[in-house]
């Protein structure tokens, strides 16, 4: 396991290596944001530094720059101040998902209760709006608060539409659009328009993100049913437990004959220890795994058809394999 996790580390510096020294710089802007006066904030802000992810919002806005033109000072901000929003929007997560693990740690939730986690989410909201505020031009501000918006009402959605067997797959791509695509989408954008590119490039990085996101919200839900918890480091078999519907039930619950279907509807609702097996075997019986696969990769065609008219560069290239890593990643 351990063996994984390195070579995943290393797989990820690879992918940044055209960036590396500009993340460095973003995650010292985002250290610095993390700090306070208040001895339990500090416990927190601690605990939110300790434990980072991928970085993969801040990868993205910085790869879409260097691939697009020249990288600016405002662009390492950005890239803090992307991070700060997605980890608010985890740590939010994470109460309504009563989540235990979170970047192989305890969660806020877990450790410190609901009501600081609420907090710390606004917390770290409100750095990055701050902190966006810093910038020059006001398209940043309008922008990542526009997002964030967007953000909530995907998981706001979700939360309204837990338990609803009928959840289309119009509507399931809708709610992934918002909650997720649209802040991968605004990363790419930041970093195309601040480097100078033209309005059809940076439509191209647009497209480009938003189509990377969906993808990558898709595989993360595909995780959720078939992952492994020690290597995602986080908790998993969260959204059958929740009642929330992810593209392979959407799918099997659309195609099963009505004996399938019935079991299915009967292990979605049930609380036996069992469901989680009882539900993958159904998935698998109506190849509904593989459909969300098959949907995930379309995703990352589109991405990377985006890409096309770029000149080739070694930001392009990352931007490229990413498409791919979205999809072959287990954690
Ligand atoms: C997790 O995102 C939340 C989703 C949108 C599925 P990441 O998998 O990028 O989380 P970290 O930043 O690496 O922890
Ligand atoms: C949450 O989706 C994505 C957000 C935008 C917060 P999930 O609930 O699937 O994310 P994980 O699996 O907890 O990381
Ligand atoms: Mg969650
Ligand atoms: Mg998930």
């Amino acid at each position: 396991m351990r063996r994984d996790s390195e070579r995943r580390v290393l797989r990820l510096a690879e992918l940044y290596a055209p960036i590396a020294a500009d993340l460095e710089r973003a995650q010292g802007i985002l250290a610095d944001e993390l700090i306070s006066d208040q001895a339990f904030i500090s416990d927190l802000c601690h605990h939110v530094r300790q434990f980072h992810g991928k970085l993969l919002r801040p990868a993205l806005l910085l790869l879409s720059a260097r691939a697009t033109g020249e990288l600016r000072p405002e662009h390492a901000v950005l890239a803090a101040v992307v991070e700060l929003v997605h980890i608010a929007t985890l740590v939010h997560d994470d109460v309504l998902d009563e989540a235990d693990i979170r970047r192989r740690a305890a969660t806020v939730n877990r450790l410190w209760g609901n009501e600081r986690a609420v907090l710390m989410g606004d917390f770290l909201y409100s750095h990055a709006f701050h902190l966006c505020s810093s910038l020059p031009t006001p398209l940043a501000a309008r922008l990542v608060g526009q997002t964030a918006v967007t953000v909530c009402e995907g998981e706001m959605m979700q939360v309204a539409n837990r338990g609803n067997l009928a959840l289309t797959e119009a509507e399931y791509l809708d709610i992934i659009g918002r909650k997720t695509a649209v802040l991968t989408e605004t990363c790419c954008h930041l970093g195309a328009y601040y480097a100078g590119a033209d309005e059809a490039t940076v439509a191209r990085l647009r497209t480009y993100g938003h189509s990377l996101g969906l993808a990558f919200q898709v595989v993360d839900d595909l995780l959720d049913l078939t992952g492994d918890e020690s290597e995602a480091g986080k908790s998993l078999r969260r959204d059958v437990c929740e009642g929330e519907l992810t593209l392979p039930v959407i799918h099997a619950l659309r195609v099963a004959p009505p004996d399938r279907r019935a079991a299915l509807v009967a292990a979605l609702l049930s609380d036996d220890p069992q469901r989680d097996r009882t539900v993958g075997h159904l998935l698998r019986a109506t190849e509904s795994l593989a459909y969300a696969e098959g949907v995930a990769r379309e995703y990352v065609a589109s991405a990377r058809a985006a890409l096309a008219d770029l000149p080739p560069s070694p930001a392009r290239e990352r931007l490229d394999a990413l498409a791919e890593f979205v999809v072959a990643r287990r954690a």
